[in-house]
């Protein structure tokens, strides 16, 4: 049975059925640990804004920043503002480790800059679907629901793979035999920053049973391909940022479609070195996982079923852009002897979350809401 009431995805109070006073825009907040999305709607339309997609970063000013460096004299800078003035302030990545919450007063500041981003007279009431990593824990979610809340009257906290099936559910293609819907069935395998989600979705919530959370993603690719290269060249000068550059624009797995060979400085001297075995060792060391992790949820479905979710694997999460990582998973699973396996990926990898969220928003009904604790 796999029918699962959106009462038991979260432990707070339902809400009761009053709806507040004045305009209610619904939302939906894609809370990455790298980036993070938001999308609104007033209900009949979707509301454009400014700036939906944003580096999940607070900047908060140094000590000792002379008077007009800063644009303006404010206590925190987030999204892109704060990076464009990374050199005066001191970054804090809310969800630095694992997709889980790390600080959690830049967690507030960013939500409150959230809100501010959806509402800028402040006088909505917002109601928010919230992703979160496929099976967080409790303690977890709480945090989340905590940092999150002060912003939205009302919330719902779903796995985030889920989210995207339904956000990359084609609905004007609902009557068309050929058409593949990934809230029908599907596994959908989100690679993001700081976690890898998984989730089966068979046109039901999914169950704890349906969904694998793996604490790897992108930060900890980057994090072996830093160490790789400051091991062989110790006095190279690179950054942490300019290494996820790197990777973000050389990434594969598999044969490398050409050698990757960058200029550095060492020693007060430009040379120019070959990174391509590195790059392929630190983007492969994932691959293992998420085979692993789409044989055990298999595994855990019922026989008729496996076909046609095997053959409508869906990778999103900025994960999916590592030249080579479909074929090469798929090619794995083939050869365990799943043959009917297919993987593809999203073309736009970044909204699905937020994109699902938002339609969910708008479909849920008012009593299935959360009042924020
Ligand atoms: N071309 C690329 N090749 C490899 N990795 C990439 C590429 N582009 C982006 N990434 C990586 O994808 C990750 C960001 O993806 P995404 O925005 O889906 O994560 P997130 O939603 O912030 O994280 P999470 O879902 O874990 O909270 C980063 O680690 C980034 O470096
Ligand atoms: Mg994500």
């Amino acid at each position: 049975m796999h029918q699962k009431p959106l009462e038991e995805f979260h432990d707070a109070k339902n809400s009761d059925v009053t709806i507040a006073p004045g305009r209610i825009l619904k939302v939906g907040f894609d809370f990455g640990a790298n980036t993070s999305v938001v999308l609104a709607s007033s209900g009949k339309e979707n509301i454009g804004l400014e700036s939906d997609v944003m580096p999940t970063v607070v900047g908060y000013p140094k000590p000792g920043v002379l008077a007009g460096i800063l644009p303006e004299s404010k206590p925190y800078y987030c999204g892109d503002e704060a990076l464009r003035h990374k050199m005066h302030l001191n970054l804090k990545w809310p969800m630095e480790r694992k997709g889980i919450l790390a600080d959690l007063d830049a967690a507030r500041d960013f939500v409150t800059f959230v809100r501010t981003i959806v509402d800028r007279e402040g006088d909505k009431g917002l109601w928010a679907v919230v992703g979160s990593p496929a099976n967080a824990p409790a303690d977890k979610l709480k945090e989340l629901r905590r940092s999150v809340g002060h912003a939205f009257s009302r919330i719902l906290i779903l796995p985030e793979p889920f989210l995207a099936a339904v956000g990359l559910r084609d609905d004007s293609r609902l009557e068309d035999p050929a058409y593949r819907d990934p809230t029908r069935a599907s596994l959908v395998v989100d690679i993001g920053a700081g976690t890898t989600d998984f989730c089966v979705v068979q046109g039901f919530y999914p169950t704890p049973n349906e969904l694998i959370s793996i604490a790897k993603g992108g930060n900890d690719i980057d994090l072996l391909l830093y160490t790789a290269l400051k091991k062989k060249y110790p006095d190279m000068n690179l950054s942490a940022l300019a290494v996820r550059r790197l990777k973000e624009l050389h990434s594969f797995v598999g044969p490398p479609p050409r050698p990757v060979v960058i200029g550095v400085m060492m020693e007060g001297k430009a040379r120019k070195i070959d990174v391509t075995e590195e790059i392929r060792q630190a983007c492969e060391s994932i691959v293992d996982d998420v085979v692993d992790s789409v044989v055990e949820l298999i595994s855990r479905t019922e026989s008729e079923a496996i076909g046609d979710i095997m053959s409508n694997i869906v990778f999103v999460g900025g994960g999916c852009l590592i030249r080579g990582i479909c074929e090469v998973v798929e090619r794995r699973l083939h050869n365990q002897g799943y043959t009917e396996a297919h993987v593809s990926q999203t073309a736009d990898y970044k909204r699905p979350v937020a994109r699902g969220a938002l339609k969910t928003a708008n479909t849920v009904r008012d009593d299935q809401w959360q009042v924020p604790g």
